[in-house]
């Protein structure tokens, strides 16, 4: 490991958000970032001290900032990791761009398509990578999955389907500073945070970014979708979208936060290509290995999956800072395809519908919806609308 330190060149790495999510990233640096040779040059964050790692961060050396550009004005960062509220990313990744950083941003890119597309000209303006955090796209089983649907193994991709229902409490959409479930921030920015653009983004991009050329994505074509909500939001906690791609391929996404915790069910999917179905779990299963069954009969077992974790982003993106000649296998323009996707989603239905209250329960600070899951996960297994 010494060895591996000493031949690695030194980054210093600016964190912009380290509460919430970002308190990986803390992690990360606080554990394991003398290992990697990443020396911590500032934290971003209003709000700093009020995190329970501020101590240990203050303790360790750690200068706090209130803005990336009261820490640009001084001071310089080889790679900044945003992981702020998604009303920031833009401005953020823009101004970290434009000060010499390379950027990883954690997902959704953007709240809008608008936004990413910044975002894209201010990476080529200023020759830094610009990686986004879906972080299906680092992991080594997905990696391998997408490797034979390039290399053409599985044929052409005809029907891809996904499904995820996570409850989440009243408290969830209370955190931070607020922004949850909201379009807009007080000064008129654009969130649209929603289960299908935060929590579950992940499991809507895949199928965009898997069937697409390279790491760039497909983009949907066309789509019929339905969004409902049962919490006091301005979008919505839950969704089925049936879409086409550009090629072809049909897309079925399936979402809700408003199950109840007996209704969970971890991200599965299905995706049918010309020549084998890949899984990935299953209805009332956990995540299990991806496997591919051949229409010969043949099977295929691409590992499992490594979901958590912000270490195989952050160690692809130094490995990339550092002039290593890797590809980045989540570009911005992937995460573009899933900018458009939600842009769709609120042009074709601009309000949620709302559940009646009669159907709604509040159990423990978590409002739901019984019968819900069954609902949903007949959604799924039989390609219905909501
Ligand atoms: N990849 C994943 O699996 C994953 C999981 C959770 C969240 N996220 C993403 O991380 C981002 C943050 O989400 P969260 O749930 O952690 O939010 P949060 O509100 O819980 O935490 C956000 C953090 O950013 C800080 N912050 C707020 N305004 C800021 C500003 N102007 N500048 C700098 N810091 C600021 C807050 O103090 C807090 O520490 C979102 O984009 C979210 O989608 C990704």
């Amino acid at each position: 490991m010494k060895g591996a330190v000493i031949s690695m060149k030194p980054l210093s790495v600016l964190l912009v958000g380290a509460g919430g999510y970002a308190a990986n990233y803390v992690r990360e640096m606080l554990d394991h970032g003398e290992e990697r040779a990443l020396r911590l040059a500032g934290v971003v964050d209003p709000y700093a001290a009020t995190l329970p790692s501020y101590a240990e961060l203050k303790q360790r050396g750690a200068r706090f900032f209130g803005t990336v550009n009261q820490f640009y004005d001084l001071n310089s960062a080889d790679l900044a990791v945003i992981a702020t509220p998604i009303q920031y990313h833009a401005p953020q990744a823009v101004a970290c761009l434009a000060h010499g950083s390379h950027v990883l941003c954690e997902k959704p890119a953007a709240a809008t398509p608008e936004d990413v597309e910044r975002m894209i000209a201010a990476r080529d303006a200023s020759g830094r990578a610009l990686a986004i955090g879906f972080q299906w796209c680092y992991d080594e089983a997905m990696l391998r999955l997408k490797a034979d649907v390039d290399a053409g193994a599985l044929g052409r991709p005809v029907a891809l389907r996904s499904i995820v229902l996570w409850p989440r409490a009243i408290s969830y959409y209370k955190r931070g500073m607020g922004w949850a479930g909201r379009k807009y921030d007080a000064a008129g920015a654009p969130i649209f945070d929603s289960v299908a653009s935060n929590a579950t983004a992940h499991y809507l991009e895949n199928m965009l970014w898997l069937v697409g050329a390279g790491y760039n994505g497909a983009d949907i074509t066309g789509m019929t979708v339905r969004t409902m909500r049962a919490n006091d939001i301005e979008t919505f906690d839950t969704i089925v979208m049936d879409a086409v791609l550009e090629n072809g391929a049909k897309a079925l996404f399936v979402a809700s936060h408003a199950v109840g915790e007996d209704g969970r069910q971890e991200p599965a999917f299905v995706y049918e290509f010309e020549n084998a179905t890949v899984r990935f779990g299953g209805i009332g299963e956990n995540g299990s290995n991806i496997l591919a069954r051949f229409r010969d009969g043949s099977v295929k077992d691409y590992g499992l999956t490594n979901l958590g974790g912000v270490a195989s982003k952050l160690d692809r993106v130094c490995a990339i800072a550092r002039g290593e000649p890797l590809p980045l296998p989540c570009p911005a323009e992937a995460a573009l395809r899933h900018a458009r996707a939600m842009a769709m989603i609120r042009e074709k239905q601009p309000e949620a519908d709302v559940f009646p209250e009669s159907a709604v329960r509040v159990d423990d600070g978590l409002v739901w919806v019984p019968g819900l899951r069954d609902r949903l996960v007949k959604c799924y297994e039989n390609w219905e609308t909501l």
